[in-house]
């Protein structure tokens, strides 16, 4: 088998750590060898240094400078990460891509659509993944799973992940290989759809 590059994508609190390592394991039960698991941005030195940045609360940074950084993270994991272990035999398995990009500095952050995707097409745009797996749950569902962590959300916050939601459904009408899997239910439920959808793209 081909090895592959798998992301999951989706609001805060939708599930995609959990499920991440959920498809680490699963993956390698079934398939015998067990994937790469990274996430964005960070996974590398460039990357944890922008992450600093664009996490810093000192700094204001618009949509577009906020676009560049994500960009540019990704760039250098695609190359220093991602290229060489798919090169190697080794599938790869990607919290956050191009679909968040696309859902919080275009959908939700006003900048235009279609020069984001084309800025991710072609400054970070191979590898390709095989799939990407975009979490589909309700805000403030998501809101409240984290709440039982004890966080606390406000409206404007809640109105955000709605922009943000629906950026993830509008980035998954325009990629083929994205795909919406309801993550409602238990985590079994929801890792038994993201396989079904691993399942499919492995067969091509
Ligand atoms: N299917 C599920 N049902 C209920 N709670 C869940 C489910 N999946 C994850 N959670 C919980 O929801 C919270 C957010 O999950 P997490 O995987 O961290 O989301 P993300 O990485 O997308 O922000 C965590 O407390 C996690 O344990
Ligand atoms: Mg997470």
């Amino acid at each position: 088998m081909k090895p592959l590059f798998l992301v999951l994508d989706g609001v805060d609190g939708c599930g995609k750590s959990t499920q991440a390592k959920r498809l680490v394991a699963r993956f390698e039960r079934e398939f015998g060898a067990r994937p790469l698991h990274v996430r964005e941005p960070g996974t590398t030195l460039v990357g944890e240094r922008l992450r600093a940045i664009v996490l810093d609360r000192e700094l204001e940074l618009s949509a577009r400078t906020e676009a560049l950084l994500f960009c540019a993270a990704r760039s250098q994991m695609l190359d220093e990460v991602v290229a060489p272990a798919l090169a190697r035999g080794t599938s790869v398995v990607c919290e956050r891509f191009h679909a968040a990009t696309f859902a919080y500095q275009a959908v939700a952050g006003g900048l235009d659509e279609d020069r984001v995707l084309q800025l991710l097409t072609q400054w970070a745009g191979a590898p390709r993944p095989d799939l990407e797996v975009i979490l589909d749950l309700d805000p403030a569902l998501a809101a409240a799973r984290r709440s039982e962590l004890g966080d606390r959300i406000e409206a404007k916050g809640l109105e955000f992940q709605r922009r943000v939601a629906l950026g993830m459904r509008r980035y998954a009408e325009r990629s083929e290989r994205a795909r919406v899997v309801d993550a409602t239910g238990d985590e079994r439920a929801v890792e038994d759809r993201i396989f079904a959808e691993v399942l499919r793209a492995a067969r091509g």
